[in-house]
């Protein structure tokens, strides 16, 4: 057998940050193996699974753009993620073989919450794509509530609060939030080359946290607009590095060094 490996997929896949990451981790923990950068095209994809599934050194795969929905029809949903999220970003395989398929979005969102208490608190989400999905699947766990959603797509964010079974209501990108415990910005706007996200954080109390889902750049303009009114922020490098945290442990069996995210970060922005 040859050294333990886990990879990261997608089309393309030059720019992803996992290979950093998962690196970084290993060689802190002194762990023999290696995670990769694989390219698989859409065609590719089933050839790509049934390919590591009978590879003894393969431990499983981060699934990126533009697979993640895709890949569902080639591993096992045993975690419910199908019907919850509609997409998968980790497969493995289990120990009686199968390749199962999970969604590390979700834990990875939530993470950097862990400490607040935000069951039965307002919450405004701006987005209802697959990222907002997986936020909000973290936001239901967690009983917030209600639930202001933002989206260019109004009727789309109704049908996701209804989905979630969040009292609160659906409202199109712009004017003023209202008053929230925390607003997650879960589209790409604010993200260099994409429109910005203009919201009025007047209405937020002083105690509200502000957390973006976009790291390039780490400090977006909603995220400035936090930081000028003194709010706790949260950036997207924290739900990165937090849904590769859940990702590692399946892969290599050990808890990634979080303590040394401050030298991880560095790195990713390097
Ligand atoms: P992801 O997996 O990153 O969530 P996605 O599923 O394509 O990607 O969802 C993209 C999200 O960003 C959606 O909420 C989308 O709004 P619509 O549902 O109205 O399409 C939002 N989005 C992307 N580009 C946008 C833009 N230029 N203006 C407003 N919203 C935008």
């Amino acid at each position: 057998m040859g050294k333990p490996y886990a990879d990261v997929i997608g089309d393309p896949i030059s720019h992803s940050k996992s290979p950093l990451i998962h690196g970084f981790w290993l060689e802190a923990l002194g762990i023999d193996a290696e995670y990769r950068a694989t390219h698989v095209t859409p065609d590719a994809l089933p050839a790509y699974f049934a390919e590591r599934k009978d590879d003894p050194a393969w431990r499983g795969c981060n699934i990126t753009v533009p697979h993640k929905v895709a890949a569902l029809a080639q591993v096992e949903d045993r975690s419910g993620v199908r019907t919850a999220i509609g997409a998968v970003n980790t497969a493995i395989r289990a120990e009686d073989g199968a390749l199962v398929g999970t969604n590390t979005d979700a834990a990875g969102f939530a993470a950097p919450l862990a400490g607040l208490d935000l069951a039965g608190k307002p919450v405004t989400v701006v987005g209802a794509g697959g990222a907002a999905r997986a936020v909000l699947f973290a936001l239901a766990e967690m009983n917030v509530g209600p639930v202001t959603l933002f989206n260019r797509d109004v009727a789309k964010g109704a049908a996701l609060l209804s989905a979630f079974g969040f009292e609160g209501q659906a409202l199109p990108i712009g004017g003023g939030v209202p008053s929230s415990a925390l607003v997650v910005n879960a589209t790409s706007l604010g993200m260099t080359g994409q429109p910005p996200l203009d919201l009025d954080l007047s209405a937020l109390p002083a105690d509200a946290v502000v957390y973006d889902i976009v790291y390039a750049p780490l400090e977006t303009g909603l995220l400035a607009a936090a930081r000028a009114r003194r709010l706790v922020t949260i950036d997207g490098l924290e739900m990165l590095i937090g849904q590769a945290a859940v990702a590692f442990e399946l892969f290599f069996g050990a808890a990634p060094p979080r303590d040394r995210d401050d030298e991880l970060r560095a790195i990713l922005l390097g």
